[in-house]
């Protein structure tokens, strides 16, 4: 396979950002760094009040953008887009039953002022946290425009979460507020989403409840007999307010936007808070750069809202840009293993966005069943989540562009907002297996051990760990240079192309899903019988990176209580591929657990390197035997 594959002429030469720009804006950022932010802002926001400073520092390692300024993420998504693409499709939306949906911009405004009206006129107000727990729909994107509009902040937890995980996401933010749905549909089954919101309302204090009608069939009333305390609201209401008024709130630069949580190496999960303006700025360059959208582009990004792709590129970024969102509900094998290729040839999708672990399943499936859709709509092709291997990479190629369309490899974050590294599809070739170069305004370098770190702060970069500033400062901002600790390893080679290869700290990389160890230990010693655990992770064909439990047990222990703890705490997501239960773990004589030797051993190979701080070395031999029997 070739190591390098050339930009594809054609679509190079009218990339929206162009070798000319690309050279342009990197002088400019080189000579004036605060001054090309402070013109692009200026440039591509609607501002109600002009900031006065374009960055500043506070105490350390926190920092401000566009100080003084007044915007909304909202109104720069629906109203500043309506003079020129009101009559244009905003929203695309396809459900589980083939139905679809579609909302123009003008359309998509005057829903979201209604559903403004409604949040406010419940008593939502601006400052409160509001979680929302909905399966893929308008409705949700909706509601995510109408929060930020009010200045409320959304708090979004992937519904494939447990109600465990949802309420420790609503107690963090002490939210009062839940938006979610009767039921959910994935392949065929009906998931109990408003169960799970009550059970998790419940346990964190949360009273009020807007319930989406997804099923058709939801009545109010029936929930309402049984569960006195809790608050229920129709979401459907909000068709009943006047579209005439409109509530939106201009807010500060600095407010916070949304909370997004994520794991960490270690303790909970974390939320990381985004700002208002920085955020909105690199949504919608970084969009416009990287995915090359034009007037008649038909753009399909296959996250959840759940996660910040989903947030990022599914909705901000691209409405931003006017841009018309294709999405679909259900699962890529649903109803059949070829349905996303259906949608794309019936939908005319131009450019496709989707994640590393979904490219492999589909070359799995084309052993099954050819594809012979026809996918010549489509132009460019991206990645995202997690290192893409060649293999998957050049059948992504050949596959599905027919050797004709740029891979966009896009490495970024929950934590910067917005894509940090990839290749320009008018400015660079395309190596397979490296995300690529840094983008205009970025800076990367890599430390000791290869840690990637990005220099200086950059207006997307998450402001705050939602009530805990000093795990903020210790995560990301160990060192007096104020540059921000990424947590991956990476390689950089001779033309500056960056190779991402994998997370440096106790975090895990499943299917593109971020997991702690720690998040997940924790979990497991909850389970009945077992005293202490050890998570690692070992590569999977499909997956990357697949789950592997050591449990210290004694024998009553199952391992299928392992499974049902997991599924309660976590969700099924996190489901291990493998667990063994063991007697002792290896540790260090200080007591830590040496998780390098459980990889080697978990993998069937002999462990590899010193052991000599290991307290007890007959440790090793039984576990050797556990994974045989
Ligand atoms: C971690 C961030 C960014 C949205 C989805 C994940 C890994 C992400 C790539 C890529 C290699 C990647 C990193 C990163 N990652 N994109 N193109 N190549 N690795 O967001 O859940 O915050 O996870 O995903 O390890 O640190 P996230």
């Amino acid at each position: 396979m070739p190591a390098i594959y050339k930009k594809i002429q054609e679509q190079s030469k009218n990339a929206n950002l162009n070798a000319d720009l690309y050279e342009e804006l990197n002088s400019s950022f080189k000579d004036n760094y605060y001054e090309t932010w402070s013109r692009l802002a200026k440039q591509e926001l609607f501002w109600k009040k002009d900031f006065e400073e374009v960055y500043s520092q506070n105490e350390y390692p926190f920092f401000s953008w566009f100080k003084g300024g007044e915007t909304n993420l909202s109104y720069n998504c629906l109203d500043y887009n309506l003079e020129e693409f009101g009559h244009k499709t905003a929203l695309q939306f396809v459900n589980s039953d083939q139905e679809e949906t579609s909302l123009t911009y003008k359309e998509l405004h005057t829903k979201v002022i209604q559903f403004s009206s409604y949040l406010k006129k419940i008593g939502l107000k601006k400052g409160d946290f509001i979680t929302l727990y909905m399966p893929l729909s308008c409705e949700a994107i909706i509601a995510m425009l109408a929060i930020v509009r009010i200045g409320a902040i959304h708090n979004i937890v992937f519904a494939g979460f447990s109600s465990v995980a949802l309420a420790e996401r609503i107690h963090d933010t002490k939210s009062n507020w839940l938006i979610s749905s009767d039921k959910a549909y994935r392949k065929g089954k009906e998931l109990e989403l408003l169960n799970t919101s009550i059970e998790a309302s419940s346990t964190s204090a949360c009273e009020n409840i807007i319930v989406y009608n997804r099923s058709g069939c939801f009545q109010k009333e029936d929930f309402e007999d049984k569960h006195p305390k809790i608050n229920f609201y129709n979401f459907e209401n909000y068709l009943k307010e006047n579209a005439s008024h409109d509530p939106i709130e201009w807010l500060e630069s600095e407010a916070p936007s949304f909370v997004l949580y994520t794991s960490g190496s270690t303790g909970k999960p974390k939320g990381l808070v985004h700002s208002t303006a920085g955020y909105t700025l690199w949504a919608k360059l970084s969009t416009r750069w990287v995915f090359d959208i034009k007037n008649n582009d038909k753009y399909w990004c296959t996250a959840d809202i759940g996660w910040i792709t989903g947030h990022t590129y599914l909705v901000y970024g691209p409405l931003l840009n006017g841009t018309t969102c294709f999405f679909y509900e259900d699962a890529p094998d649903f109803p059949n293993k070829n349905i996303f290729w259906q949608l794309i040839e019936k939908y005319k999708i131009s450019i496709f966005y989707t994640a590393p672990t979904a490219i492999r399943t589909f070359m799995q499936w084309q052993k099954e069943k050819a594809i012979t859709e026809d996918l010549s709509s489509l132009r460019l092709l991206g990645t995202v989540g997690e290192p893409i291997n060649p293999k998957a990479w050049q059948w992504y190629y050949e596959n599905i562009g027919n050797s004709k369309c740029p891979i966009v490899d896009t490495w970024w974050q929950t934590e910067t907002g917005g894509i940090m590294v990839t290749s320009l599809i008018g400015v660079d070739d395309m190596k397979p297996g490296k995300a690529g170069k840094a983008l205009p305004g970025i800076e990367v370098f890599t430390c000791s051990e290869n840690s990637l770190y990005i220099k200086r702060p950059f207006p997307s970069l998450a402001r705050n760990i939602h009530g805990n500033p000093e795990r903020y400062h210790k995560a990301y901002w160990d060192n007096p240079e104020l540059s921000y600790l990424a947590g991956d390893s990476a390689l950089i080679d001779e033309d500056g192309y960056i190779e991402i290869q994998g997370r440096i700290d106790d975090v895990l990389n499943v299917s593109g899903h971020r997991l702690g160890t720690a998040e997940i230990e924790s979990s497991i010693i909850k389970a009945p019988n077992i005293t202490e655990a050890a998570v690692i992770s070992v590569p999977h064909e499909i997956k990357g990176e697949g789950i592997v439990v050591f449990a210290v047990a004694n024998d009553q222990a199952k391992a299928e209580d392992i499974h049902l703890q997991i599924k309660k705490d976590i969700g099924s997501f996190a489901k291990p591929e493998e667990i063994f239960l063991c007697k002792s773990l290896p540790k260090t004589r200080s007591g830590k657990i040496m998780r390098r030797l459980l990889k080697d051993i978990a993998q069937r190979k002999f462990p590899q390197g010193d052991i000599s701080t290991l307290e007890d070395s007959e440790v090793i031999e039984a576990l050797i035997n556990t994974v045989k029997n």
